[in-house]
Formats: C-alpha cells, sequence, structure tokens
C-alpha cells in the first residue's frame, strides 16, 4: 500500500517521477504528492485524489529538478487530504519524507517531540519520523546518513522511505524495513520505487533493498548499509519484466486485459513444470523438499483475499490427489492464534504481490515455530519469495488491475501442478492417471480461451443485472471457491452487495433472501455433485429466485430451469475451478463498467496490502 518514486541523476526529475506514481496508483490512490529540490529550494506539491488531481494541480508552477520523489497514498493514519498527503517536512522545512508502511510507535514519539517544541501539520504517523530525523540530525551534529540510521532504531513498525535534504541536493537517502523498495541502477542516476514498474523504461538493472538496510545515494554514488552499520555489497539483478506488459494494450481497462492474457498465463505457469507424454509434473523450486513431503502430517495454506480462495482450490486437489490432509486459513486470523505447528508441518503461503502485510507475519511465526514454508508468488523478488524456504513462482506477468484475476488462476494452476506432484512422489495416483489429467491440463489454456467467447453474451446478462443490490453466489465442491471468488470479484468492483456460499448451506440461511429480484450465480458444471447443484438450483426456482448458470457445453438439464445459462468447455472436475472462474470475472467486469464503476481501481482498495 502507497507507491514511492525518487529520482537523482542528470535527467528531470518530474516526468519520471509522475510517470512512475501513474505505475504505482495500484498501490493506493487516496492522494498523491512530489517533492522537488531545485537550487537549494525545496518545491513540494501534493493533492488529495488521484495522480492526475496532482499532475493539474502543479500545471504551469516550477517543475525543475533533477532530485526528486514522490507517493501516492492509501490512507491509514489521517483522512485522505492535501495536508495528509505525503511528502511531509520536518519543522524547519528543509528535511522532506515519503513513506510507504506504519510507524507504530508513533504516537509516543510524537509527544516526546511536542515536548521539546516540533509542531506538526498533519495527522499522519509519517511526519513523526521526519521530526524525529531532523531532532536528531540537529542534537547528534552528524550527517544525514546516520540521522536517518538513527531515527530509524528508534521506530517500530513497518517502513519503506526516502528523505531528501534542500541543503544537500546532491543526496537521497532511502531505507525499508517490511515494505518493497527496488534501486534502479544507470549510469550516472538512480532510481527508487516500491516495485519495479516505474523503472523498466530507464534501467534493467536493480537491487531489492533488503529489510533493516538504508542506502545513501548520490549520482554516481551508491552506499548499503545495514541498520546496525555493516556496509553490505549490492546485489544487481537484471529485470524480466518487459515494458509492454505495463501497458493496456488496446483493451479499455487492465482488468480485461489481464482476463483476456489468461491462456497465455496459465500455458506460462505450466511451461517447463509437466511433461504429459511420461505422466510426470516437476517443480524444481521446490524439488530439494522432495523426502520430507513424502512424510508431512499435513499442509497449511496461508492467504488473504482471493488467494484465499485459490488456497481452498488448493485443499480440494491436495487431499484428492496426495491424501495429505490440507488445512486452509487467514493468515490475518492464523497470525493471532496460537496454532499448533511441528516441524513436520508444511506451510504454503500464496500471495499474488508477495508483500501482504498479514501473509508475511503468518510465515515468520510458522518459521519461528519449525514449519517448513513454500511460496506461491507471482511477483519476482517480492518480500515473500525472500521469506520462504521454497517456492514456486505463478509468472502470471504483472498483475494492474486492482482485482485479481490472472494471478488467481495462475496460483490454482500451481496448486494443480503441486497437487499432482505430490501424488506423484507419494505414489497415490497412477502413472496412467496422471499421463490423462497432465495431457487435460496441457490443453486447459485453449479451452479458457474457449470460455472468453462467452463475452458478449455474459455482457448481455450483465445489463441486466447492473442495478441489483445484492448477488448470491453457489456451488459445491471446489465450485464452492469458485462462487467465493465471483462474489468478491462482483462486490470489490461493482459494489453490489455479493455472497459466495456452498450450495447446500442455502437452506439454512440464506434461502430467505431469496425473491423474484435476487440473482443467483450458480457453477452447475457436470462433475460429482451435478445432482445436488441442480437439486438447489430448483430451490431457488421455488422462490422465484433468478438463477444464472454456469453449465458445461451441450448441457440441457440445467437450461431446463435456469434463466441464464453461460457454457464452458468440459473438463475433468480437477480443472473446473479454471474455466468456470472466467465467465464470473467477466459477469463482474461487466456489471462494474455498465455502472459506470471505476474497474482498475475500486474505491478504497490498493492491490498490495501491506499494512494488517
Ligand atoms: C481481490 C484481491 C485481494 C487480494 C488480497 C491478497 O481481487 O486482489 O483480495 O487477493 O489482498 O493479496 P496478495 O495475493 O497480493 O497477497
Amino acid at each position: 500500500m502507497c507507491g514511492i518514486v525518487g529520482y537523482i541523476g542528470f535527467r528531470e526529475a518530474w516526468p519520471i517521477v509522475i510517470k512512475g506514481l501513474k505505475r504505482l496508483e495500484y498501490r493506493g490512490y487516496d492522494s498523491a504528492g512530489i517533492a522537488l529540490i531545485d537550487n537549494n529550494d525545496l518545491n513540494i506539491y501534493k493533492k488529495a485524489g488521484k495522480v492526475k488531481e496532482l499532475e493539474d494541480f502543479a500545471e504551469g508552477q516550477n517543475l525543475t529538478g533533477t532530485i526528486g520523489m514522490g507517493h501516492t497514498r492509501w490512507a491509514t493514519h489521517g483522512a485522505p487530504s492535501d495536508r495528509n498527503s505525503h511528502p511531509h517536512t520536518s519543522n524547519n522545512g528543509r528535511l522532506s519524507i515519503i513513506h510507504n508502511g506504519i510507524i507504530e510507535n508513533y504516537a509516543i514519539l510524537k509527544d516526546e517531540l511536542e515536548q521539546r517544541g516540533h509542531t506538526f501539520n498533519s495527522d499522519t504517523d509519517t511526519e513523526v519520523l521526519i521530526h524525529l530525523i531532523e531532532e536528531i540530525y540537529k542534537n547528534e551534529k552528524t550527517d544525514l546518513l546516520e540521522a536517518v540510521r538513527l531515527a530509524l532504531k528508534e521506530v517500530s513498525g513497518a517502513y519503506a522511505i526516502v528523505v531528501m535534504d534542500q541543503d544537500n541536493p546532491d543526496e537521497l537517502i532511502a531505507a525499508r524495513k517490511g515494505s518493497p523498495m527496488v534501486i534502479g541502477v544507470g549510469q550516472g542516476e538512480y532510481f527508487i520505487a516500491s516495485d519495479a514498474t516505474p523503472i523498466i523504461e530507464y534501467t534493467k538493472n536493480v537491487i531489492y533493498l533488503n529489510d533493516n538496510e538504508i542506502a545513501f545515494l548520490k549520482r554516481d554514488e551508491l552506499l548499503i548499509k545495514r541498520l546496525d552499520n555493516v556496509v553490505q555489497t549490492p546485489y544487481v539483478q537484471e529485470l524480466e519484466l518487459k515494458l509492454e506488459m505495463l501497458e493496456k494494450g488496446g483493451y479499455d481497462h487492465f482488468m480485461l486485459k489481464e482476463i483476456y492474457e489468461q491462456p497465455r498465463s496459465i500455458r506460462d505457469c505450466l511451461r517447463g513444470r509437466i511433461y504429459p507424454e511420461e505422466g510426470k509434473v516437476q517443480l524444481s523450486g521446490i524439488k530439494e523438499f522432495v523426502d520430507k513431503l513424502k512424510n508431512i502430517d499435513r499442509i497449511i495454506i496461508v492467504a488473504c483475499g482471493t488467494s484465499w480462495h485459490a488456497g481452498l482450490v488448493g485443499e480440494y486437489l491436495i487431499e484428492e490427489y496426495s491424501r495429505i490432509p490440507v488445512e486452509v486459513e487467514y493468515a490475518s486470523e492464523f497470525r493471532y492464534r496460537n496454532p499448533i505447528i511441528t516441524e513436520k508441518d508444511v506451510v504454503i503461503a500464496i500471495s499474488q504481490s508477495g508483500e501482504t502485510a498479514d501473509t508475511m507475519a503468518a510465515i515468520e511465526m510458522a518459521k519461528e515455530k519449525g514449519a517448513t514454508i513454500f511460496g506461491i508468488c507471482n511477483v519476482v523478488g517480492a518480500s515473500i519469495p525472500r521469506l520462504t524456504h521454497a517456492g514456486v513462482y505463478t509468472h502470471a506477468g504483472p498483475e494492474i488491475g486492482v482485482a485479481s484475476t490472472k494471478a488467481f488462476t495462475a496460483q490454482v494452476t500451481v496448486l494443480t501442478l503441486i497437487a499432482f506432484y505430490l501424488a506423484q512422489q507419494k505414489g497415490t495416483i497412477t502413472n496412467s492417471k496422471l499421463i490423462e489429467l497432465l495431457t487435460e491440463l496441457d490443453n486447459i489454456p485453449d479451452k479458457v480461451q474457449i470460455a472468453l467467447q462467452s463475452n458478449d453474451l455474459i455482457k448481455s446478462i450483465g445489463e441486466k443485472f447492473k442495478d441489483s443490490r445484492n448477488c448470491l453466489f453457489l456451488g459445491r465442491g471446489s465450485g464452492f471457491p469458485v462462487a467465493l471468488e465471483g462474489a468478491l470479484k462482483l462486490k470489490e468492483i461493482s459494489y453490489i452487495h455479493a455472497e459466495g456460499y456452498p450450495a447446500a448451506e442455502m437452506k439454512h440461511g440464506p434461502i430467505a433472501l431469496i425473491d423474484e429480484e435476487m440473482p443467483v450465480v450458480v457453477i452447475a458444471t457436470k462433475n460429482s455433485s451435478y445432482e445436488k447443484v441442480i437439486s438447489n438450483i430448483q430451490e431457488v426456482k421455488a422462490r422465484k429466485g433468478i438463477v444464472i448458470a454456469i453449465v458445461t457445453e451441450g448441457d440441457t438439464e440445467v437450461k431446463k430451469m435456469a434463466d441464464y445459462c453461460i457454457e464452458i468447455p468440459d473438463a475433468a472436475e480437477a480443472f473446473l475451478p479454471l474455466l468456470a472462474t472466467i465467465p464470473l470475472q467477466l459477469l463482474s467486469y461487466h456489471i462494474a463498467v455498465l455502472r459506470g464503476c471505476n474497474v482498475d481501481q475500486p474505491r478504497n482498495l490498493a492491490k498490495s496490502v501491506t499494512v494488517e
């Protein structure tokens, strides 16, 4: 949450920083601000609202300076407003800071600083940090780097910060703990950002700063040290990201582009990992743990939101094929319980961003208790892959729409591979069955492509329900997490209240909601619970509910009773979630667009939830 960008070099900083903020806007869009130094003058522009509003506000003003930094905010402490926007400044107006994260002990620090005469101009935790740096800078008679280092030793919480000093216009200080930060290395210039997307068009060489590291950047010098003052050797990596991955590519929205990318993203996720003719799955990321995997007592999956739904699909698949018991936990609940975890447990943490604070905390706790931790992550180089013992990347490519789509299907694909891999290792599946399943899995991207062909039909159905106030999603077996995911997609981008339910649970309460105005989306594909789902549809119809059914192509039974049917290709039950999710994503998308909602940046949300 919150995006930060910094630049020091020979080019004008404003265009680099503003463009970078647009790329990072998915991280938060409550307010935006930029600080520039021009001839020892610190100029700050900040505005509540989106980056575009900042751009309009700053037009015509002095935007000169080859050193600058910017911030796009997802509000935690203090309402979204001009005064709470970053950058924040010290009392003497000389120092400024941008910050992503939360300073947990800010209230105590603020009290102390107020007693020493500091006055505050915002309600944020961040402002406290720049006053603290100012205080240390003044009292310790040291340089800025040391002042920042000493100040950070006094704060608890999470941060990625950049600090500038108008009296030292040739240096930037950056530091991180718990929030992401990448440094782009150019010729005579450096870039700083929350992820690599603002950097990619200037350089492919990056350094991922580690927790508790602080970087001192001049135009032609970089020094990284730890908070305990030990100097570090920077590890420069080459980015695989391509610029076109960050563009809408002719689609109206990133979300639609990402929905349509799924045949490609699932294929990328499978590439080099399945050998259908041999009936073999290869997961090099977790290979070295194979002996341990054969003897584990259980798997605990931890995740949040959509990733948690993918985890629920994983539970069905892993238990079905490898017969290892699986528990799926909300990371935010798990971390605050005192769960029973032993060295014989494997914890799988799922996260698109790799930065979700609750998931990270759950990993740390399970690690302390001796569990082996695997990660399923999309963003290469993010924090979660670095916290885990091993893992599997989803390779879905950058997901920019705030609502997760292709990341979900890629996570489900990886979990499918893990289920088959474990089954193969434990001997709970025959080779011929594995050949059959892998052959079909190899073909799933083409089936996803076919599922996408229902787009126009789905749009016309969306038109009928765009004014609905509520919607129920029902599914059984692995169709249940798909129903949960369908409901989450609809509510988060269209603001229609939606709930996902196991179809059979409906009669234990939600059935009371059904009347002639209630759309009920039912996953009614031909699988082991088909007959049961048909009974549930009849229960809905008997109460005059409107049924929108996701059915297997050629279905005739459900068509007799449902009001609308959307077909998906036939597939083995294991692959149902990958296909049934597609029409639900499109349905939410079209309803949200028809309602005039901002589908890529829904209100109150941010893509990377780095606060708990
Ligand atoms: C919903 C959505 C969120 C995320 C959740 C976890 O569309 O995107 O529910 O799934 O915030 O994020 P990650 O996967 O980055 O840990």
